[in-house]
C-alpha cells in the first residue's frame, strides 16, 4: 500500500499499541470511577485513529465527544487563528475533560482550544497527545500525557495525511519528498 511513498517507519504499529495501553493506564489511574463519566474532546480528523483505541485501552467510563476545527495557514503548519467547524454535542461544565490530540506541533491550535473549553466550565481540563514535536514549540501549553516525542519531520499514517491521504497507515512514517514535490 502507498508503495514507495513511504521513506522509513518511524513508530510501528506495535509500538503505537504498547504506547496507547500505556497512556490509558496513566489516565486511568489519575481518574478513579467516581460516577461521572471522563469526557474525551477528539480533534478531527487526526485524531480519531488514537481517540478509538485508546478509548477502548481505558478501563474507566468515556463519552466520546469530537471537534472539528480549521487554523489558518498553510497545509503543513498552522498560524493560531483558529475556526470552529464542528461544536461538542454536549455541555461539558462541571465534567472532567480530557482533549485527545494526534500531533502537538508548534502548540496553537491546542493552545486556542484549550482557552475555548476552559472557558467553558469543565470540573477539569487536561491533554493527551500521541505525538510531540518539541522543536516547534513556541507557546507553552501544559500537556500532561504525552506518547511520543518526534523530530521535527512531517509525518503521516495512524490519523495523520497528507493531502487526505495516509490516514489508514497502521504505523507513522516520514514521506517521501517526491511526494511533495511531484
Ligand atoms: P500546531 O502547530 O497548531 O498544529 O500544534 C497541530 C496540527 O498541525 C497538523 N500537523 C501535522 N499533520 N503530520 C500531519 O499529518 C505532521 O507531521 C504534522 N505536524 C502538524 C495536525 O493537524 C495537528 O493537529
Ligand atoms: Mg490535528
Amino acid at each position: 500500500m502507498y508503495d514507495g511513498d513511504i521513506a522509513s517507519v518511524l513508530i510501528t504499529e506495535q509500538q503505537i499499541g504498547e504506547k496507547v495501553a500505556e497512556l490509558a493506564k496513566q489516565v486511568a489511574d489519575d481518574y478513579p470511577e467516581n460516577g461521572t463519566d471522563l469526557v474525551l474532546v477528539g480533534v478531527l480528523k487526526g485524531a480519531v485513529m488514537f481517540m478509538t483505541d485508546f478509548a477502548r485501552a481505558l478501563p474507566v467510563p468515556v463519552q466520546l465527544e469530537f471537534m472539528a476545527v480549521s487554523s489558518y495557514g498553510s497545509a503543513t503548519s498552522s498560524s493560531g487563528v483558529v475556526r470552529i467547524l464542528k461544536d461538542l454535542d454536549r455541555d461539558i461544565a462541571g465534567r472532567d475533560v480530557v482533549i485527545v490530540e494526534d500531533i502537538i506541533d508548534s502548540g496553537l491550535t491546542l493552545s486556542w482550544l484549550l482557552k475555548n473549553l476552559a472557558s467553558r466550565n469543565p470540573k477539569s481540563l487536561e491533554v493527551v497527545t500521541l505525538l510531540r514535536k518539541p522543536d516547534a514549540v513556541t507557546v507553552d501549553v501544559p500537556v500532561k500525557y504525552v506518547g511520543f516525542e518526534i523530530p521535527n519531520e512531517f509525518v503521516v499514517g495512524y490519523g495523520l495525511d497528507f493531502a487526505e491521504r495516509y490516514r489508514d497507515l497502521p504505523y507513522i512514517g516520514t514521506l517521501d519528498p517526491k511526494v511533495y514535490t511531484s
